[in-house]
């Protein structure tokens, strides 16, 4: 069973500027509730009991979010509105949930995943990244069905237009295992249109095995200077650890740019 996930939140966020120079971009709100609480909901009706949070010193106003009892307390005493007080309940249920860890420096979507090791307890977790919000169908549910059948790692799977590869992480397909899921034989990080072997996406959604930290620790940096977790996941693959790709049916929402996140919002509010 997978009951623990992981959420990397350090990123400076410069694709949102100028919301990002004062605020962190998980907390910019969306129909009235910040982008990682729909995180958060996803991750509890799939049935995580867990979410370790990769945070920096200068998102420390995530932790914030979710440690301001004072102000509650006060407020709640003075004011008996019930709408505060569920939202304060909400916060401490989420909460109880969340463990922080720090990533000072932005080095990466691999590095992020090394800094979580001394809390991964099963064989597999899942990893959501906050940029990518996938609405209608609970994507990370569907991973961890597909997981439970097949006992291996999982990624979330989305056809892209050719021009757009270079932005992606991109599969090569080695062979379909039904309609929505395919084993995977290759992934590569934004590849040129020459280089890229498929039009399916890496969408920000993981099941990872516990034992990619062994390989996090010797990984190299890769593009941009980076630790992708992508270049490891390829040489778990290439020591022929089974990854699957699944082809998720909700919709995807980028939030991490700007055009993004006003249409993610608009989206949202149409639920
Ligand atoms: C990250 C991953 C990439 C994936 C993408 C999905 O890229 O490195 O493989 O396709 O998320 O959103 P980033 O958005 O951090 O550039």
């Amino acid at each position: 069973m997978i009951k623990q996930a992981i959420i990397p939140l350090a990123g400076l966020g410069t694709r949102l500027l100028p919301l990002t120079s004062v605020f962190a971009k998980e907390l910019l709100p969306m129909n009235g509730k910040p982008g990682i609480e729909y995180i958060i909901e996803e991750c509890i009706d799939a049935g995580i009991k867990e979410i370790v949070f990769i945070i920096s010193k200068k998102k420390e106003m995530i932790k914030d979010y979710f440690y301001k009892d004072k102000f509650y307390q006060n407020i709640i005493k003075k004011k008996k509105d019930p709408r505060i007080l569920n939202e304060y309940k909400k916060i401490l249920k989420y909460r109880k949930m969340i463990k922080f860890v720090y990533q000072n420096k932005p080095l990466g979507t691999g590095d992020a995943v090394l800094r979580t090791r001394k809390y991964i307890k099963d064989k597999f977790f899942l990893m959501l990244l906050p940029d990518d919000l996938i609405i209608k169908k609970n994507c990370s549910k569907s991973m961890i069905k597909v997981h439970n059948r097949y006992k291996s790692s999982v990624m979330a799977s989305m056809n892209v237009s050719k021009k757009t590869v270079s932005r992606w992480g991109i599969f090569k397909t080695k062979k379909k295992l039904n309609k929505k899921n395919f084993l995977i034989d290759a992934v590569i990080e934004k590849p040129s249109i020459k280089e890229a072997p498929s039009n399916k996406a890496v969408i920000g959604r993981y099941i990872l095995p516990k034992k990619i930290f062994l390989k996090l620790k010797g990984q190299k940096k890769g593009k941009g200077g980076e630790i992708h977790i992508t270049d490891t996941i390829q040489s778990l693959i290439n020591e022929k650890e089974k990854f699957i790709g699944h082809s998720f049916s909700g919709k995807y929402l980028d939030c991490g740019t700007m055009k993004g996140y006003i249409n993610s919002s608009k989206e949202i509010s149409k639920l």
